[in-house]
């Protein structure tokens, strides 16, 4: 077990913790959070918000029983996290775009702190929050607030563009730029049970065959996920 450092609301129901100790994890990789007994059964796969030396921070919004129990912690108590686990980004050293939509933005955070030459688009329904910690770490933040983000983006001008969020978001962005020269990368956000590619919950219909977005992903490079008929499910 770990220990709570803090758990600070940043906006109506997103929270952001920091938990003590010195973890590992790439970018786009996730942990298991769990901070409860027998019930609910199954930990919550979280992605990494951020790390340094000491400590490791989570970007969560509150959806239900388990992140609503996570939100009630209290520095100094307990939470247990297993992980990193997953494949995340890839690092990509030429013109990225990182899209966050929503909670969405949470990867990228930790991925612009590794890439500070990308450019991070963040898009919000209603409150934004963590705009300024963003400006820090990355070079050029976009914001939109309750309008598409992704319509601010020239896909011509990239390489490569990661996106995080909704699925219509993701699909969506794969749309616009799958005639041009980037490739897409998409983190996938299935229900998960194992979290380590044991229990095929979280499969994902991908061109060749089903594949765990645990295990295989959570991200995917976009041409190799069959949308037609993940948007079907
Ligand atoms: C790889 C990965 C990384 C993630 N990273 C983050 C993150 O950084 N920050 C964050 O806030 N959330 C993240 N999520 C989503 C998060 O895991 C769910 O919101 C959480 O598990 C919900 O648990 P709950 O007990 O609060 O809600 P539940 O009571 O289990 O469900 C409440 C609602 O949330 C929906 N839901 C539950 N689990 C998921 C899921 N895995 N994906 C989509 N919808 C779900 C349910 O359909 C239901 O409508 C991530 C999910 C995955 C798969
Ligand atoms: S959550 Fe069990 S295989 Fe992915």
């Amino acid at each position: 077990m770990s220990i709570l450092i803090s758990n600070r609301e940043v906006a109506n129901n997103v929270y952001l913790l920091t938990v003590e100790g010195n973890y590992q994890g790439a970018i786009g990789q996730f942990y298991m959070l769990r901070a409860w007994g027998n019930y609910p059964v199954l930990s919550r796969p979280i992605s990494i918000f951020n790390r340094e030396e000491g400590k490791i921070q989570f970007l969560y919004k509150v959806f239900g029983e388990g992140t609503g129990f996570i939100s009630r912690l209290k520095p100094g108590d307990e939470i247990g996290l297993e992980g990193p686990f997953g494949n995340g980004f890839p690092h990509i050293e030429r013109k990225v775009a990182m899209i966050g939509g929503g909670i969405g933005i949470a990867p990228f955070y930790y991925a612009a702190k590794q890439m500070p030459w990308a450019d991070v688009y963040l898009g919000f329904g209603q409150e934004p929050y963590l705009v300024d910690e963003y400006k820090e770490v990355a070079a050029n933040v976009v914001v939109n607030v309750g309008g598409r983000v992704l319509d601010e983006l020239d896909v011509d001008v990239y390489d490569a563009i990661f996106v995080c969020g909704p699925h219509g978001m993701m699909h969506a962005t794969y749309e616009k730029a799958k005639f041009s020269k980037a490739d897409v990368y998409v983190s996938l956000e299935k229900r998960m049970a194992c979290g380590v590619g044991a229990c095929l919950v979280c499969s994902v219909i991908c061109q060749n065959g089903n594949k765990r977005a645990c295990a295989d992903g959570p991200v995917f490079l976009a041409t190799e996920v069959n949308f037609d008929a993940e948007n079907g499910l």
